[in-house]
């Protein structure tokens, strides 16, 4: 699957917010969040799971919501501000779980959730760079406080590794012609400084002769390499884990099959290890209904697991 353009989760409405959250009853069965517990948000976003959840426990909770990109930690806030102190706002990633739960004084979780990927809000933002549409800077990270943007990566990575990166990670069969396309232009002393640069090469490049853009697959394994997206998540998993109560509950909404892999395989692990209880043999995806309603969220798929 190809998250790219189409990435499922919002929708911008007029007042140019964004709210489109994914699965929601589907999240909110699985978890059975009860009065009186400590839910934790990994990927709070614009806060629309958060804030259905909230609303199904009339506001009975502790919740801890975390971001890595300070506008969604400002837009959530926002939001979810009518709930007062239920809500506590995290600006960090979500790897670090514990310590964020240890600097708020939490030992365990009674329910741990994810849905990873990026906002709408990001993909729409031409300034952030994520959009091969949206012309502006070749940056692509999540939290611009830290790491490299995708133009330096460009710059600096050998071709074999920008070839690796774009079939690791966009699982792109023209990886070898693009990355050498990046080379010739970097021997010619020219810069992939802006995203409809590098949008134009990998058209040339690239026959898509599918249904999405040539370029959705190479975009999309930068932005997973520039914000380590898998190491991400391999640590997030492992964390939610160990914090997790008893009959705790933990639960990812992945969009790419990659990250699905993962959250499959480690769920698995932790059956084997008889640590977690698998609750979805196989993955949840949308309805019809929501798929047409919102077709963007066609690549979703939803895995949740118990702690023993
Ligand atoms: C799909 S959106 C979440 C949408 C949210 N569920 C809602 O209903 O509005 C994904 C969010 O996860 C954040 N994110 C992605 N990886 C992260 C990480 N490793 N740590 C913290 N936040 C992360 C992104 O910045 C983005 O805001």
């Amino acid at each position: 699957m190809v998250c790219g353009q189409e990435c499922p989760h919002y929708e911008m409405n007029e007042r140019a917010e964004f709210h489109r959250p994914v699965l929601v009853k589907e999240l909110i069965e699985l978890l059975r969040p009860e009065a009186g517990q400590v839910i934790v948000d990994l990927t709070i976003g614009g806060g629309g799971h958060a804030e259905a959840i909230l609303e199904a426990m009339g506001g009975q909770a502790r919740l801890i919501g975390i971001d890595r990109d300070p506008e969604a930690i400002r837009f959530a806030g926002e939001r979810l501000s009518r709930f007062g102190a239920a809500v506590q706002l995290i600006h960090g990633r979500f790897s670090r779980l514990p310590e964020h739960l240890d600097q708020l004084g939490i030992e365990k979780a009674d329910r741990i959730y994810a849905d990873l990927g990026v906002s709408a809000r990001q993909l729409e933002s031409a300034e952030r760079g994520f959009s091969f549409m949206r012309e502006g800077p070749l940056d692509m990270r999540m939290d611009q406080s830290e790491g490299e943007p995708a133009s330096k990566i460009l710059q600096e990575l050998s071709a074999q590794d920008l070839e690796k990166i774009f079939r690791e990670y966009g699982e792109e069969r023209f990886s070898r012609r693009v990355a050498k396309a990046i080379e010739r232009k970097r021997k010619q002393g020219l810069k992939l400084g802006r995203t409809r640069e590098l949008a134009g090469l990998v058209e040339a490049e690239v026959r898509s002769g599918q249904r999405i853009h040539p370029a959705t697959r190479i975009f999309q394994a930068l932005r997973i390499y520039v914000n380590e997206e898998i190491q991400e998540l391999r640590q997030g998993l492992k964390g939610a884990a160990e914090r997790l109560e008893a009959k705790g509950r933990m639960a990812v909404i992945s969009y790419h099959s990659l990250e699905d892999r993962e959250v499959k395989q480690f769920f698995r692990a932790g059956e084997k290890a008889g640590e977690l209880g698998i609750l979805t043999k196989k993955p949840l995806v949308p309805a019809e209904t929501e798929l047409r309603s919102n077709p963007r969220s066609r690549s979703a798929k939803l895995r949740a697991a118990e702690r023993i």
